[in-house]
């Protein structure tokens, strides 16, 4: 129950399906072709071309996406650069691949990789880096690609929150060797459990298909090692019809994020996640900083008194990759303190396509009654 009795409970996401998503999920359960068949390679096709990639290949969900990208061209012991702040599976796909997440400081505004840091950690062995379009703000990816070409790095873009997202006009998932998507429910796209790996490299893409159906060549003929990472035609039929509307909902997020952005910089000891320079983010989360020297009251503090007005929000994330037990027990831990400032000062607001503008102000609304 919140304090605030009429008020509408404002959700961290809006996942209903449309209409025309739940008939196209009705006609291939009706069809009983449920396994990974046409709707798959429509949807790869589809997602592709909407991103501006040669391929995609879609798979069970965003962590196997990851995870079949390293797969296609790690070796046993290989280091890959990833950022501290972000969810466990851009860092422990590494590791499953074999390989070994070397894990690196982020920008204190952007909150992306900070390429600084990543340069003093790159050794004889680092082979590729792992940048994420951090809830949806775009990295500069020009910045990224000079570096990976500096020091001969292949580069899997962790684009699991940014669909939609745009770097100079371009979509982030049309650069580079691989771009990992999710469609978990919470994200831009959500289907249920889904991923997509999109490439312009023919070889891993090829090799990307084969390992996610086990390294099956021909009928019972396995060429290499790979997992049961399919898609179900059920998902990709949603995935398709939803394609159509995610330029709408991307619209309402970012509309909802300007009304945000103006009502929330003015607000001494609030600082939202600032923008890339050249970028135009997917506004898969809206994160502020909570300063609480400035603003008189930490994060958990804003969220508690959010809450009671019958405002959802989240802490993504309370932690560094650096600060789980998974990887302190495996590599060690060493302090990296912007990612450490950010998990106790980072607030996620509601930002989603299914807010209107009255319920944005009101979130600024509450917001400036805190601190005034
Ligand atoms: C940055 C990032 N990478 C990877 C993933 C993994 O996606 P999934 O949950 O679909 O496996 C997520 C999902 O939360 C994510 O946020």
């Amino acid at each position: 129950m919140t304090k605030c009795g009429e008020c509408k409970p404002l959700q961290m996401a809006s996942i209903s399906l449309s209409e025309e998503e739940i008939w196209a999920a009705v006609e291939v359960l009706r069809s009983g072709a449920l396994r990974q068949g046409k709707q798959c390679d429509a949807f790869e096709a589809e997602f592709a071309a909407f991103v501006g990639a040669q391929y995609a290949v879609a798979s069970a969900n965003g962590s196997a996406a990851l995870h079949l990208a390293y797969m296609a061209f790690l070796n046993p012991g290989d280091e890959v650069l990833v950022p501290a702040f972000t969810f466990i599976a851009t860092g422990s796909m590494v590791t499953v691949a074999g390989g070994r997440p070397v894990i690196c400081d982020v920008d204190p505004e952007t909150f992306l990789i900070d390429l600084a840091d990543a340069e003093r950690r790159v050794t004889p062995r680092t082979r590729a880096i792992s940048p994420v379009h951090l809830f949806g703000n775009p990295c500069a990816i020009d910045a990224v690609q000079a570096f990976a070409a500096r020091h001969n790095l292949r580069i899997v873009w962790d684009a699991a929150q940014a669909h939609g997202a745009r770097f100079h006009g371009r979509d982030v998932g049309s650069s580079g060797d691989f771009a990992a998507y999710s469609f978990y429910p919470s994200k831009n796209m959500f289907v249920g459990e889904g991923g997509m790996t999109c490439t312009n490299n023919k070889e891993f893409e090829h090799r990307m298909r084969y390992m996610r159906s086990h390294g099956q060549t021909g009928k019972y003929l396995h060429t290499m090692l790979g997992l049961n990472y399919r898609m179900t035609d059920v998902e990709a039929a949603i995935g398709r019809k939803q394609l159509h509307r995610l330029d709408d909902m991307l619209a309402t997020r970012r509309r909802n994020a300007a009304i945000l952005n103006e009502g929330l910089s003015g607000i001494p000891g609030i600082f939202p996640q600032r923008l890339t320079p050249g970028g135009e983010h997917a506004w898969h989360q809206y994160c502020v900083l909570v300063d609480e020297t400035v603003f008189g009251r930490d994060r958990d503090g804003l969220a508690a008194k959010l809450q009671e007005d019958g405002i959802a929000t989240g802490v993504h994330y309370p932690r560094g990759l650096h600060q789980q037990p998974v990887f302190q027990e495996l590599y060690g831990y060493e302090p990296l303190p912007v990612t450490e400032r950010l998990a106790c000062q980072i607030l996620a607001l509601p930002v989603h396509h299914g807010l209107e503008d009255g319920d944005v102000s009101r979130i600024v609304d509450v917001v400036a009654s805190v601190r005034s």
